[in-house]
């Protein structure tokens, strides 16, 4: 058994405190938040666990073998590396922190210390994501043309991170899984609605190139008043959609398509299209985020580099910060006319 502390109570820890528990190659070993009254809440919920004020607390338990961190992004630094130095394996929330140069220190840590570091890249969890990876893997797809995402929903606001750190993480790693590449171009737009004094995007578009023609488009925004989790690729022989609000029928896989036709005598390319059936294919059941937590325990019990370990999760905090480079200088950009500060748009009186 792999004995457990989850530090943060809040929206998400819950989450990670449930499944330990559920799992049976670990314990939950202690529950640490700094607000008193939201730990109280799960004394009867866990009556064997520990429930402490700060991570040192947590650290000064005896037997506990590992930590999970479900706190702010700006946290996750600070206390994975005090719970490295302390020897403890670390499982932290995605992202991993909140600069590349934070996320490469944790990554030397946990290699100096011999201790397993990894990241809750959730969707890499996921049957339909797996499935997805099998179906590029074998050929099935063909060659890959772009990927889409749409993420989209109302809230949660957040004070200390915007919606690219909150949101893109999930599309980023689900692409970083699926290609094994990083991109090679990154370049975002995203604007302030609700907090603009303090400059935190609520609404953000980031497009990548992965190169060979691949291009990938992530739409990100809390300002939506549906909930939308839509992510398509599109490959020469079929295209998926990802559809992670569909109870049963998440993966579609369609043979649809184009095909190109011989040119004609004046050199034209002549379109034809595929119109063929549209399946959705048998999924594993079971919670992601169970198979995430059996997958950090057996990370810890043998050794091996997670799936989403350190080095995963810094490839993806080195998007993350490219994106806000490039939404924050409003990079290079065609202009069409108009001050680039313009007011926003609003309806004739
Ligand atoms: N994997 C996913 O799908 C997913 C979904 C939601 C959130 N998250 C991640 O989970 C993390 C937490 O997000 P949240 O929405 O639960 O935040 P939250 O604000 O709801 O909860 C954070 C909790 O951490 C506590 N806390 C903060 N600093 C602390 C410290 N130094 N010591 C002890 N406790 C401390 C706060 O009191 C609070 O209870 C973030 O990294 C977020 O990106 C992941």
């Amino acid at each position: 058994m792999v004995r457990i502390g989850v530090v943060g109570a809040g929206y998400w820890g819950p989450n990670l405190m449930r499944n330990f528990a559920a799992c049976p190659l670990t314990s939950l070993a202690a529950v640490c938040d700094q607000d008193a009254a939201r730990l109280q809440k799960f004394r009867r919920l866990y009556p064997g666990a520990a429930l402490v004020p700060s991570l040192d607390d947590l650290l000064g338990l005896p037997g506990v073998d590992a930590v999970a961190l479900a706190t702010p992004v700006q946290t996750h630094y600070p206390l994975a590396a005090a719970a490295l130095r302390a020897g403890k394996h670390v499982l932290v929330e995605k992202p991993l922190a909140a600069s590349a140069r934070e996320a490469e220190d944790l990554v030397r840590l946990a290699r100096e210390r011999g201790r397993v570091l990894m990241v809750d890249h959730t969707y890499l969890f996921s049957p339909a994501v797996r499935h997805l990876k099998a179906l590029i893997d074998s050929g099935e797809v063909g060659d890959l043309y772009f990927i889409d995402s749409v993420r989209i929903n109302l809230g949660l606001f957040q004070h200390d991170t915007n919606v690219v750190w909150d949101l893109a993480p999930h599309d980023l790693s689900i692409t970083q899984y699926l290609l094994g590449t990083p991109p090679r171009e990154v370049v975002a737009f995203g604007s302030c609605h609700a907090d603009a004094a303090g400059g935190i995007e609520d609404l953000a578009y980031v497009h990548l190139d992965y190169g060979g023609g691949l291009l990938a488009a992530f739409h990100l925004s809390w300002l939506s008043p549906v909930k939308v989790r839509q992510f398509i690729l599109g490959g020469s022989k079929k295209s998926v959609v990802f559809n992670d609000l569909e109870p049963a029928e998440k993966l579609k896989v369609y043979d649809r398509g184009f095909t190109v036709k011989t040119e004609d005598q004046r050199r034209r390319v002549q379109i034809g299209y595929r119109m063929g059936s549209v399946v959705s294919p048998h999924l594993e059941q079971g919670e992601p985020l169970q198979a995430m937590v059996q997958h950090f325990a057996r990370c810890v019990q043998s050794g091996a580099e997670p799936a989403s370990g350190g080095e995963f999760g810094l490839g993806i905090v080195r998007i993350l910060e490219r994106a806000q480079v490039s939404i924050k200088s409003a990079g290079p950009r065609v202009a069409f006319g108009g001050a680039a500060d313009d007011p926003p748009r609003r309806a004739a009186a």
